[in-house]
């Protein structure tokens, strides 16, 4: 049984069929009128990124399928890719359609090794029907997808990294603009969308932009699929509406005694229970997907610590920002657990937090301090009993 109803529930291939008696545009047109937005957590529109790929000139272009899901408590692209690899290579086929790419490759996690085979199989039976290869049932031009291990850096997952990494180089992000869609893999126009988001694209385009619309709110359309850990009765993988408070989805998995929830992973905000009826969509609480549910017994100390020490080790180094910020606040959360930083300085450190968030070069150290600065927020008063008392600004 499938951790992901909706997409059990697709024939294969009919999207594919769908998009092969269409016109490049009115590919882009449906996914545009579906209302997809990324799934891998920015939520920026497909629609506007396929129309963008597909209006630049050049005669080769790429599609790439970002599966370096690396978040910490990230981990339904590994369940999208081991229940429904057809499905991705599906959307990534048509999203190849709609840009007119030739090439197709999916940076798939180093730590996610073991799904290689499993993959090779899927794109090896694709290419037999003629869903892959010189042509797609029958229509020129062909296009074909290849498999690019990652290396087990967080960093790659950013979209600049992992071109840098395909190219041979060190996952170091790259300024943007240009983006990927104008100047991508080999400097040439490249669509990088994450796993689901593909999944989503081939759903579509065999249910129509109606069906995506019919759930979700308006500016979040659609189904999304969660991995939820930590503190409940039923981790894992499941799907809900875009839209959904955040209580309705801990009712769902049994964790209604949680005291906060982080959405977004590692990356995301801390959600105190006084917030609980705020809904998980673009236009209130973003998400990529990831929720880790804190009970009652949990210090949001040991959270945040843990949180900055990966950071801290996964900072790229290139920029001063993210390179010495996420350190220094690292430092901040010991000192406070160890009852030596006072208050003056925690706001100063959230000053550091919040220059992070506009200095950095890249979505890692823009976002890192999110956690931090959101525990502050939400907790301040448990931490004003745990600081230095002799300074108290
Ligand atoms: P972003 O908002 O800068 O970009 C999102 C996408 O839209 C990118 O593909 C970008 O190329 C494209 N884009 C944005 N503006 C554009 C423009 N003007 N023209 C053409 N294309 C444009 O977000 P970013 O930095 O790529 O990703 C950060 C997000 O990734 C965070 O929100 C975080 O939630 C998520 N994330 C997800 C992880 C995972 O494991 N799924 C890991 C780490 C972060
Ligand atoms: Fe590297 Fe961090 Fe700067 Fe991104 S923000 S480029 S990860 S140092």
């Amino acid at each position: 049984m499938s951790q992901i109803p909706t997409f059990s529930h697709m024939p294969a291939d009919i999207g594919l069929q769908r998009a092969l008696e269409r016109t490049p545009a009115e590919i882009v047109q449906e996914i545009t009128a579906s209302g997809l937005k990324g799934r891998g957590g920015a939520g920026f529109s497909t629609g506007t990124k396929w129309a963008l790929a597909a209006e630049a000139p050049s005669d080769q272009k790429f599609i790439l399928c970002n599966a370096d899901e690396g978040e910490p408590g990230t981990f339904k692209d590994r369940v999208i890719l081991q229940e429904h690899a057809d499905l991705v290579f599906e959307g990534m086929t048509i999203a190849a359609l709609a840009v007119g790419a030739k090439e197709g490759i999916l940076f798939l996690r180093g730590e996610y090794t073991y799904l290689r085979a499993h993959l090779e199989a899927v794109l090896q039976q694709r290419r037999s029907r003629h869903l892959l290869g010189e042509d797609i049932l029958g229509f020129q031009p062909g296009f074909d997808i290849r498999i690019f291990m990652g290396a087990g850096a967080y960093i790659c997952g950013e979209e600049t990294g992992l071109i840098e990494c395909l190219e041979g180089f060190r996952g170091e992000p790259r300024n943007r603009p240009p983006y990927p869609v104008h100047q991508g893999f080999l400097d040439r126009p490249s669509v990088v969308n994450n796993v689901e988001t593909l999944a989503w694209a081939a759903c579509i385009l065999q249910k129509g932009a109606a069906w995506f619309r019919k759930v979700g709110t308006e500016m979040s359309t659609g189904i999304k699929i969660f991995s939820i850990s930590g503190d409940c009765e039923r981790p894992g993988v499941f799907e809900f509406p875009m839209g959904i408070t955040v209580r309705e989805l801990l009712r769902n998995v049994g964790g209604e005694n949680a005291r906060a929830v982080q959405i977004g992973g590692a990356s995301g905000q801390c959600i105190p229970a006084s917030q609980f009826d705020r809904a998980i969509a673009f236009e209130d609480i973003p998400t990529g997907g990831s929720v880790i549910i804190f009970g009652p017994q949990r210090d949001m100390l040991d959270v945040i610590e843990n949180f900055l020490g990966f950071f801290a080790d996964e900072s790229c180094g290139q920029c001063t920002p993210c390179r010495l910020g996420n350190r220094k606040l690292l430092e901040g959360v010991k000192m406070l657990k160890a009852g030596t930083c006072s208050m003056a300085y925690l706001n100063e450190l959230c000053a550091l937090g919040e220059t992070m968030m506009i200095a950095s070069k890249c979505g890692l150290g823009q976002s890192s301090p999110c956690a931090f600065l959101s525990v502050v927020r939400n907790f301040r008063e448990e931490l004003m009993g745990r600081a230095h008392p002799l300074v108290h600004a």
